[in-house]
């Protein structure tokens, strides 16, 4: 069968893979690769069990895979016959060398880059879905000019899904958004790739820019979003001290239609591969340009983060009458969100850690992330276990920490937990998702996150 338009992604991780699927889903008159250099995740791609847990995600790769939608480890082939390349490297923060822990590591994306100018016989549209630094496309360009014999027409068309709920997102967009060059081949691209989308996306949320406001609006987009916790989390820190109830300030304050009511849900911290990291890319991008203050704002958002977690630690200490040695915890939850099996820079890593180094013993239980949960805490020293029933889990220990928002935490049946545990038995939750009137009615001291503990002493 001849297919209408060829197209390559490179790059088979959280976004690659879920986002070609779906276009290879919506498009059969397409043809989707995907490469990736990892021929581990490749194979995963290809078999009966996914490398990455999202719901939804599963249906959509069986009715494409095989069929229209490929995974393949031939990135030469893949760059020479396609002639749509998305790039969805990752793009993590830099360990090394200038700008360690701030900037952008975009090693992987120059690499990359440099196969594409390597393997291209032909002229090609190359669209960074990798989150990067205001003018990364320009450093990308000028690699990709580098030859006379094709021609390169570069887009930036930033992923705003959010793990957990991808497939949603990826299904019914907020915005799609693409930047290009204001010039007659830039503008040709950018129907190009318009069309793709408005194959399932109402044309009017299929919005353009230059390329470095694409570039800024998604490093912005998150940095407002984690902005937003961080501002909640700390007025948290003050209802604690006082008898406000963070839920009931939310509320109040999210029915203001010019704030809104979304992701204002205080807790142990955001976590995940993107806010983070794109934060500290602001940060950074800032103090280049010499713009201290604008810097010190958006860098509060990350240390208020750490905060939360060193603070709900402290918490629990002080709870426990200020010694956790030897006492078991079990951790309700270690994915960064509900619904993903993803565990990068989840707080519940640092929190174990933390526990440990306190002498505690910790089992931690999570539906999806205990595999990850095992690579995360692999060499650390102490007493680890992983169990994936929750009651099992709970079992003899003297606290549960909850620290994962995953619904059937919420409708365990805590009279059975509490029987089973060491007492005092305590609940922490870092999320506050539990009927914490009924937890202390059962008999559990209660600490849910900016509200007055529910304590039996
Ligand atoms: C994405 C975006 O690309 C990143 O910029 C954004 O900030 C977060 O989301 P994600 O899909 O979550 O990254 O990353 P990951 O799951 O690590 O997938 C990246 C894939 O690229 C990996 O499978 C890796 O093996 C592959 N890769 C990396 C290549 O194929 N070639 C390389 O040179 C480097
Ligand atoms: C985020 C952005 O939402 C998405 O648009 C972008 O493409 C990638 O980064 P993601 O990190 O997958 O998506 O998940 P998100 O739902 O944004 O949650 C991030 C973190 O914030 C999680 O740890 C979550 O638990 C936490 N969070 C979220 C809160 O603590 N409180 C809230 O009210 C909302």
């Amino acid at each position: 069968m001849k297919f209408e338009k060829n197209i390559l992604c490179i790059g088979a991780g959280y976004v690659g893979g879920p986002t070609m699927a779906m276009i290879a889903y919506k498009c059969p008159r397409y043809r989707i690769t995907v490469v990736d250099i990892n021929s581990t995740r490749i194979a995963e791609w290809n078999s009966e069990e996914l490398p990455i847990y999202e719901p939804g995600l599963d249906e959509i790769v069986r009715a494409t895979s095989g069929k229209n939608l490929f995974f393949s480890t031939d990135i030469e082939g893949g760059i020479r016959d396609n002639d749509i390349i998305f790039v969805s490297v990752n793009t993590p923060t830099k360990t090394f060398g200038a700008g360690a822990g701030m900037a952008a590591d975009l090693q992987y994306w120059e690499k990359t880059a440099r196969q594409i100018l390597q393997y291209s016989k032909s002229s090609k549209i190359v669209i960074e879905k990798s989150t990067l630094p205001v003018k990364t496309a320009q450093a990308m360009e000028n690699i990709l000019r580098n030859t006379h014999s094709v021609y390169f027409e570069i887009l930036s068309n930033p992923e705003f899904l959010a793990e957990g709920s991808a497939i949603r997102d990826l299904e019914n967009p907020d915005r799609i958004l693409i930047g290009s060059q204001d010039t007659e081949s830039g503008l040709k691209a950018r129907e190009t790739l318009a069309e793709i989308y408005a194959n399932w996306v109402p044309r009017e949320k299929i919005i353009t820019s230059n390329i470095w406001s694409s570039e800024l609006s998604k490093i912005v987009s998150n940095a407002f979003l984690a902005q937003r916790i961080s501002s909640i989390n700390a007025i948290s820190a003050l209802c604690e001290k006082t008898d406000a109830d963070i839920t009931e300030v939310s509320r109040a304050v999210g029915m203001d239609s010019r704030i809104g009511s979304k992701f204002l849900n205080a807790s142990i911290g955001f976590g995940g591969s993107c806010f983070k990291k794109d934060i500290l890319n602001l940060v950074y991008l800032c103090r280049h340009y010499g713009l201290n203050e604008v810097a010190d704002y958006w860098e509060s958002v990350v240390k208020i983060n750490q905060y939360q977690q060193v603070r709900f630690i402290l918490n629990m200490l002080t709870a426990m009458f200020n010694t956790l040695t030897d006492k078991k915890i079990c951790l309700f939850g270690f994915a960064f969100k509900a619904n993903t099996g993803d565990t990068r820079e989840s707080p519940a890593i640092f929190i174990a850690r933390r526990l440990l180094e306190e002498k505690a013993e910790i089992v931690i239980t999570d539906p999806k992330a205990l595999r990850n949960a095992r690579a995360d805490m692999a060499g650390v020293n102490g007493k680890i276990s992983f169990v994936e029933d929750p009651y099992m889990a709970a079992e003899e220990c003297h606290a549960i920490a909850l620290l994962t928002e995953w619904e059937i935490y919420r409708n365990l049946d805590f009279q059975k937990i509490y029987d089973t545990m060491a007492k005092p038995a305590s609940i922490f939750d870092g999320r506050n998702i539990l009927d914490h009137k009924r937890c202390f009615d059962i008999g559990f001291n209660v600490y849910p996150t900016g509200k007055p503990p529910l304590t039996h002493f």
